[in-house]
């Protein structure tokens, strides 16, 4: 296996405070509900908020795409649900990674059904050489082309998310472990 890092934990903190600052801006005086999408974006949401200078409630939902490896079925599932209402809300979806686009333009359909006020998505990275189907996030930490990456909340195989740093991996061999 290859492994590099991609982001360092300072340049990750960084951008967070930007994209926190840009937020805290645009959502002053709302009544913002930050949603983040389980497993993935748990750190990236819990940096950010903390980060922010609004209040804000929070809410999660989990959706499951990927199986166990590294090779999108494409199919979403939604595991678990909201535990609140989001009518007449102001949503923000935290999600660590576009990848395909199905996750994140399943859940905005899904999410746009219960009359939010408004609904935005916020995206740690941004794969864009991967789109299947055509979506954009509104905020967006850092854009990578291609390539496999974990840490900072992103797995392989439930591992690594706990990585304060963001690696690029290639060449995974047969049950290896990283
Ligand atoms: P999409 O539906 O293909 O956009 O995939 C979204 C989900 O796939 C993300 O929330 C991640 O959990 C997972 N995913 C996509 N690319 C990567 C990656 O490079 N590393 C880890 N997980 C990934």
């Amino acid at each position: 296996m290859k492994k590099e890092i991609l982001f360092t934990r300072d340049v990750i903190e960084k951008r967070v405070r930007e994209l926190a600052r840009v937020i805290s801006h645009e959502y002053q005086e709302r009544d913002l509900i930050v949603i983040g999408v389980l497993k993935g974006a748990f750190i990236f949401m819990a940096d950010l908020i903390r980060s922010m200078s609004i209040p804000c409630r929070v809410d999660f939902v989990r959706l499951a795409s990927y199986g166990a490896g590294a090779a999108s079925t494409g199919k979403v599932l939604l595991t678990k649900d909201l535990d609140t209402s989001i009518r007449g809300k102001d949503v923000l979806i935290v999600e660590d990674i576009v990848d395909t686009g199905c996750t994140l333009s399943f859940l905005v359909n899904w999410l746009k059904e219960r009359d939010p006020r408004t609904l935005k998505v916020c995206a740690f990275l941004d794969k864009r050489g991967r789109r299947r189907v055509s979506f954009e996030a509104d905020y967006v930490g850092f854009t990578i082309e291609d390539g496999f990456v974990v840490g900072y909340g992103l797995d392989f195989n439930e591992m690594s998310r706990f990585f304060p740093d963001v690696w690029l991996v290639s060449e995974i061999g047969e049950g290896e472990q990283l």
